[in-house]
């Protein structure tokens, strides 16, 4: 081997080895802990409806693309949350006319030979219950999937909304955490009546 060869060999070793032992202790750790490593900010309560579509999204696959009720991977969408986003029907509508419905080119959901093209052939009333399982699957405040960003003041927000945001924005448009805030006072204001 040559000098140059040994060099890279040897980093790409030394990669794989910080890797492979990095892996290893979060896994160990993340095993022995009660408390999760991030908090979960998801939740679900399945109806009868919800938990007859969990069954059938396990049966079909879905989980080798996405991620949801803790388990699958992450290819495709993350699952968990999106309950808070969209409703049953925007769901049977997807799942159904993925392109027509999504308004935007789809990668796997769609007609042959896409991926996921099986999905929309299922029958009807499966969509139907897998609709209704997704649409219990919500998010709380502060989850990536929220429209409500995280309780109490965020130096982190504040200074991402002043590096990108352009300039006069907020005469255009409402900033969501002042808008909660004056929600919140009107119910503490209504409680007291
Ligand atoms: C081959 C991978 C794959 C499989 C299998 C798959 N999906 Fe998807 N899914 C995706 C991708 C990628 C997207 C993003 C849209 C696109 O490009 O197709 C997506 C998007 C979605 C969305 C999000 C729609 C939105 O507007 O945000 C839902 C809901 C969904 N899939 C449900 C399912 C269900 C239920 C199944 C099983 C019956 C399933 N998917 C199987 C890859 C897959």
């Amino acid at each position: 081997m040559k000098k140059g060869e040994k060099i890279l060999f040897g980093i790409i070793g030394l990669l794989v080895f910080i890797t492979v032992v990095n892996f290893t202790v979060l896994e160990t750790v993340s095993h022995n802990s009660d408390k999760p490593l991030f908090p979960i900010l998801t939740h679900f309560d399945f109806s009868a409806d919800g938990l007859r579509g969990y069954g059938i999204y396990q049966q079909s696959n879905c989980y080798t693309c996405h991620h949801a009720v803790g388990s699958g991977t992450s290819m495709g969408v993350v699952l968990d949350g999106l309950g808070s986003k969209h409703d049953v029907n925007y769901f049977y509508n997807f799942l159904k006319a993925p392109e027509q419905t999504y308004g935007a080119k789809t990668v796997d959901h769609g007609a042959p030979p896409k991926d996921a093209a099986y999905v929309s052939a299922l029958p009807d009333s499966d969509l139907r219950a897998l609709a209704v399982f997704l649409s219990e699957l919500k998010s709380d405040q502060g989850s990536s999937s929220s429209f409500e960003p995280p309780k109490g003041e965020s130096s982190f927000i504040n200074a991402m909304l002043d590096m990108w945001t352009p300039e006069g924005w907020r005469s255009k448009f409402r900033d969501i955490r002042d808008w909660m805030k004056s929600n919140s006072k009107e119910e503490q204001h209504d409680g007291k009546h």
